[in-house]
């Protein structure tokens, strides 16, 4: 049993919270869902080299498989400032489906914005995507 878009989101919108955004003033959370119903957040980490930066999608992707996770992924939520539609970059959709195209999964993404949650699949937003040699 996982947990609902509305928690999820809500988790994402917490973890923005923790953000250390200096440099852009834009405060991302990403909430990850896994199949045993357990949640894992994150929040974008900036750098004074701007390029060094992490988007929360990988700060929560990375904190999850530190923690010993290496599929399950079933939902994504990311949020940011309230004015602003959110989807994942490029980069994060690739460092997501480490944690399920290689079991087979498909996850949701929910996508934070001014108009109302958007609702993706990661394979929508990230086609063909790199699965090995
Ligand atoms: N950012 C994220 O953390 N996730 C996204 O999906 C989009 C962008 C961050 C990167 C940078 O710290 C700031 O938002 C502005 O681009």
């Amino acid at each position: 049993m996982t947990v609902s878009r509305e928690a999820l989101m809500a988790a994402a919108r917490t973890a923005a919270e923790q953000a250390y955004a200096p440099y852009s003033n834009f405060a991302v959370g990403a909430a990850l869902a896994f199949a045993d119903g357990s949640v894992v957040s994150g929040a974008n980490v900036e750098n004074v080299s701007y390029g060094l930066s992490l988007c929360a999608e990988t700060v929560a992707a990375g904190k999850a498989m530190n923690e010993g996770r290496r599929g399950g992924l079933v939902a994504v939520a990311v949020s940011g400032p309230v004015t602003h539609a959110i989807t994942p970059c490029g980069r994060c959709r690739q460092v997501l489906a480490e944690l399920a195209v290689l079991d087979g999964s498909d996850p949701l993404v929910w996508c934070d914005g001014p108009e109302g949650v958007r609702e993706f699949r990661l394979s929508q937003l990230l086609p063909e995507a790199f699965s090995g040699l």
